[in-house]
């Protein structure tokens, strides 16, 4: 069925689309098109109308004018490695990459920001901070492809959320442009600005829906050159949990506190041939970092030597060590994608029910789908689990379900950082209400009226 507002084969405007971009950036071939057809976890696929990949805003905008004029729907597309189904078509869309938009700034040293491209990947946005002394506050294992025009779309979190906040705190400016071919653009970075509505902050966490981004001005902050790292083992969730508040108090430099467990070591260390951390295995783990001006290192060893609950503990000062402790952490998305088709499920909960969420996973799991596999990590200070389910197979939907509303029993959110997509459209009233929806429809409708961006991602196509 196509979108609203959608011809029901919307045409092409072929001629329009190569004469705005040039025909070498207007893909029909499905031998250039197909890597852009498939999303990363492999989950979610789809034939695009063609892939179009314009080099500037201005380009960006006649591709959107051409595609308004015939309601051809519109599906906007950065590094791909977004997990909930956002950026690869449903069927027939115009998929717009964004990867040319690959411009940065000079860094603004007196104001600590940078403007960024919206092709700009992470890594690329990281090397050019520290370069000037600076850092960036988002970070994620998709560093290499993930790009800023993704991660201000899904208002991506990562592993320094605990110090810096999600990419919507990095946010200080954006352009874009609207469905209809017009641009916004505020990106003077202006850290106060009181006039209106911020449109800017709207688009964090759109999913291409409202927009499409092109720049981005981003706040940047302090390169901390110290760093120091440990791993905790203990019995349970519990213990985890019940550390995070003397951690936070001891240590003011805390910037990542990552949970995993015992299946997730094991996958990883077979996936990566990984030396073990500790002389035997333990039920959970928990990583953390400190970064600091000054050597971090006494206080994290300190903190660590007086937390109760602990069955053994490792610190890392040295780079080496560090990247070997993370590895355990970070490898976790690759190791599951290389068994198989996960069923990924990014959720959050109120942090006094995240041990119960852990507990009640594997049982509510096994109701519906016996034979699956259960890998569970993530980002405890924020109350945010990545609940992977491996072997669920056609049980896929009834496993989704039985897990989100299981959070949403506990208050939690159906999605903490990597948006609803296509993956949780059916679901978004387990965390919003009829009148947000209501509300965020109607944002949608003034903004994309004939709902050519991303139709059937974040909310349900008309
Ligand atoms: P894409 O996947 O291309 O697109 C994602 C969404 O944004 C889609 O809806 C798309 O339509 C929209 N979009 C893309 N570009 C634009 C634009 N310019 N304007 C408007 N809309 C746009 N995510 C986290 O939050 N935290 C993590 O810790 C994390 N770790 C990851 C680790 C791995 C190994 C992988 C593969 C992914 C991880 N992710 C994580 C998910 C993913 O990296 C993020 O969602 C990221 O923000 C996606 O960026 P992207 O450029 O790949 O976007
Ligand atoms: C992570 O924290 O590693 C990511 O969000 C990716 C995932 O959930 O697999
Ligand atoms: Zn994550």
């Amino acid at each position: 069925m196509s979108p609203a507002g959608v011809g029901p084969a919307a045409a092409l405007p072929l001629g329009a689309l190569r004469e705005a971009v040039g025909a070498e950036h207007v893909l029909v071939d499905p031998g250039l098109t197909a890597s852009y057809e498939t999303d990363w976890t492999r989950r979610y696929r789809g034939r695009a109308g063609c892939v179009v990949r314009p080099a500037d805003t201005a380009q960006v905008s006649a591709v959107l004018q051409a595609c308004h004029g015939t309601g051809a729907p519109v599906v906007v597309q950065g590094g791909n490695t977004g997990l909930v189904g956002g950026a690869v078509p449903a069927g027939g869309e115009v998929l717009l990459s964004l990867t040319r938009l690959s411009s940065l700034g000079e860094v603004d040293l007196a104001a600590g920001q940078v403007s960024a491209g919206a092709g700009v990947t992470l890594a690329a946005l990281q090397r050019h901070a520290q370069a000037a002394g600076l850092d960036f506050g988002v970070d994620l294992a998709a560093r290499d492809s993930a790009t800023v025009g993704g991660l201000v779309a899904t208002n991506a979190g990562g592993i320094r959320v605990l110090r810096y906040g999600s990419m919507r705190a990095q946010l200080l400016g954006a352009e874009a442009v609207l469905a209809d071919g017009s641009v916004v653009r505020r990106m003077a970075g202006l850290v106060k600005d009181g006039t209106g509505y911020d449109l800017v902050a709207l688009l964090a966490g759109s999913e291409g829906t409202l927009g499409v981004i092109t720049q981005a001005r981003l706040r940047l902050v302090p390169r901390l050159r110290a760093r120091c790292v440990a791993l905790l083992a203990m019995a349970d969730a519990d213990a985890a949990i019940a550390l995070l508040p003397g951690l936070r108090a001891r240590l003011p430099h805390l910037s990542a506190a990552e949970l995993l467990f015992a299946p997730g070591m094991a996958l990883v260390r077979e996936h990566g041939a990984l030396p073990p951390p500790f002389a035997q295995e333990h039920p959970a783990y928990l990583l953390l970092e400190c970064a600091d001006a000054t050597d971090p290192t006494d206080a994290l060893v300190d903190a660590v030597g007086d937390a109760d609950g602990l069955s053994d503990a490792t610190v890392a000062g040295d780079s080496a060590g560090q990247r070997a402790l993370w590895a355990y952490r970070e490898q976790h998305t690759e190791a599951i994608n290389a068994v198989g088709v996960p069923v990924k499920l990014d959720v959050s909960v109120p942090l006094g029910r995240l041990a119960e969420l852990v507990r009640r996973l594997e049982p509510t799991i096994r109701r519906v789908a016996p034979a699956a596999r259960l890998i569970v990590f993530g980002h405890v200070h924020e109350g945010n689990l990545h609940v992977n389910i491996l072997d669920a197979g056609p049980l896929a939907e009834q496993v989704t379900e039985a897990v989100l509303h299981l959070v949403a029993e506990l208050e939690g959110s159906i999605s903490s950082e990597h948006g609803v997509g296509r993956q949780k459209v059916g679901y978004l009233s387990l965390s919003r209400s009829a009148t947000e929806i209501a509300a965020m429809r109607a944002i949608k409708d003034a903004l994309d009226p004939r709902g050519v961006l991303n139709p059937g991602v974040l909310l349900p196509a008309r």
